[in-house]
């Protein structure tokens, strides 16, 4: 055994989302989201039938998820806010007090305990009376997102001073194309059409709230606001031109869609995803681009809209050899160009797309830095799979491979100053119901207090944290 140093700039955090952990979908005057919709609507759209009705039920929980989050000696909690519980009719002219008071709670409880608030304004659970207006695809929830997150900034500001405008926009955009889990909340999906709409809307809210705090709350409050986009390792098949070039185009497509935008000095979307949609959509008759355009004062007022490069890491994929005809029905994967596979080899995780491939973090961290420069990184979230149980070893050799490879990162130059683990305790994991446990604590669902157990990966992660040092086969 050898043990790496970690580097003192280095903070850990963990995180949950609030549509998964929180539950009381309608207690008090809580309006309701995308998510209870669908919930209730289509339960065959979960796997195992379940609901987020109660989940870890946090709501009435939280004092022990701050325990929990004691006994780890994390220095943040990502949580989010849901929207729908503050402002019960997504509208800001009425807001909750049962809402306001519940996050005043937890941010109270985890200062006082010494726990930094780390907030998520939009982890996907937008509330329903937007979802019925055509949900991101409208421009017009742009501002009322900009209301929401001035009530969240004057209630709260006070006291979070670490701000994340969305969780993973593409995921939120594309729920189709991620096949696996179909049938997500989104009842607006037109595939290689509303998806580009709904990012792009996305992409305007994240700007316009940056601005927002940046102007009106930043001076007095001195927070930072960043986003959390999704990213995957794509990885070339073979040492081709053609396959690189594909890998290549992949990132452009999943990650640098949302990010080239907001973290590059030229702003605007990718070169290549805009050559490419602008061409198919051409050859399919349409007479304007499918992809919105930002105009040249858009283009400004979007980049650099962020205190620190935010980025949520997991897992890798290759482009498949197929072709698909751009000629074809507008769709984005038909856009993209080709399939997307994940090696045999890589080991499985509970979750069909969470393969393991630990080098990835050190190649995407490098490539983030690469295409939009050497900017404070903040990982928001990564993690594992396992089954139930409190032994999960395999969690402890995903972190272990993973953070080692973050730390190469590290050495390489790439300037992270903190890391998230996915996630404090098992919840609801979205289409997948309860049968994918990430958490360092496992939930006893059954038990009226929906008991926290710590497992096997909680003391090794407080370990980490405390002894600053990650062990290491030799
Ligand atoms: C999401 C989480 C989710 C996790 C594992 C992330 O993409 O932000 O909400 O639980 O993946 O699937």
């Amino acid at each position: 055994m050898k043990f790496l140093n970690i580097p003192k700039t280095l903070r850990f955090a963990t995180a949950t989302g609030a549509y998964q952990v929180e539950g009381a979908w309608n207690v008090s005057d809580k309006g309701v989201s995308m998510w209870d919709n669908v919930i209730h609507s289509k339960p065959e759209n979960v796997v195992d039938r379940t609901t987020a009705d109660v989940a870890c039920d946090s709501y009435h929980q939280y004092k022990r998820d701050v325990e929990m989050l004691v006994e780890l000696g994390v220095e943040y909690y990502r949580f989010s806010i849901a929207w729908s519980r503050l402002l019960p009719t997504g509208f800001s002219n009425i807001i909750s007090e049962d809402g306001s008071n519940y996050y005043n709670n937890l941010i109270n409880e985890l200062i006082k305990n010494n726990i930094k608030p780390m907030v998520t304004l939009h982890h996907w659970d937008l509330p329903y009376v937007f979802e019925k207006m055509g949900g991101w695809t409208n421009e017009a929830v742009i501002d009322y997102f900009e209301e929401y997150a001035r009530v969240v900034f004057e209630l709260y500001g006070d006291r979070v001073k670490e701000w994340i405008t969305f969780n993973e926009p593409q995921v939120l955009c594309l729920f189709d194309v991620f096949a696996v889990d179909s049938g997500f909340a989104s009842e607006t999906l037109v595939s290689g059409v509303s998806d580009y709409l709904c990012l792009h809307h996305s992409i305007k809210a994240h700007a316009r709230v940056y601005h927002l705090y940046n102007n009106t709350f930043k001076p007095t409050q001195k927070g930072k606001l960043g986003t959390a986009p999704y990213t995957v390792w794509g990885e070339s098949v073979s040492d081709s031109e053609e396959d690189i070039a594909n890998a290549e185009k992949l990132m452009q497509f999943f990650v640098g869609w949302y990010t080239h935008p907001i973290y590059s000095d030229e702003g605007d979307y990718p070169p290549i995803v805009r050559k490419v949609i602008d061409e198919n959509s051409a050859r399919q008759g349409f007479k304007v681009s499918r992809l919105p355009r930002f105009t040249p004062e858009e283009v400004k007022y979007i980049r650099g809209t962020f205190d620190f490069m935010g980025f949520n890491f997991y897992t890798a994929v290759v482009p498949n050899t197929d072709r698909l005809d751009p000629k074809k029905a507008p769709s984005f994967e038909n856009d993209l160009g080709f399939s997307m596979l994940q090696k045999d080899e890589w080991e499985l995780s509970l979750i069909t797309w969470l393969r393991v491939y630990p080098q990835g973090f050190r190649k995407i961290t490098n490539w983030m830095v690469k295409q939009y420069g050497n900017h404070e990184i903040y990982i928001l979230e990564n993690g594992f799979a396992t089954k139930r149980g409190l032994n999960d070893d395999n969690r402890i050799k995903y972190y272990t491979e993973y953070l080692t490879s973050l730390l190469e990162a590290i050495d390489d130059g790439c300037n992270i100053t903190l890391y998230t683990a996915w996630t404090l305790m098992d919840n609801f994991e979205w289409t997948l119901g309860y049968l994918n446990p990430m958490g360092f604590y496992e939930v006893d669902f059954d038990s009226p207090n929906k008991t926290r157990v710590p497992r096997k990966s909680a003391k090794f992660y407080r370990q980490l944290i405390e002894t600053r040092k990650l062990k290491v086969a030799d």
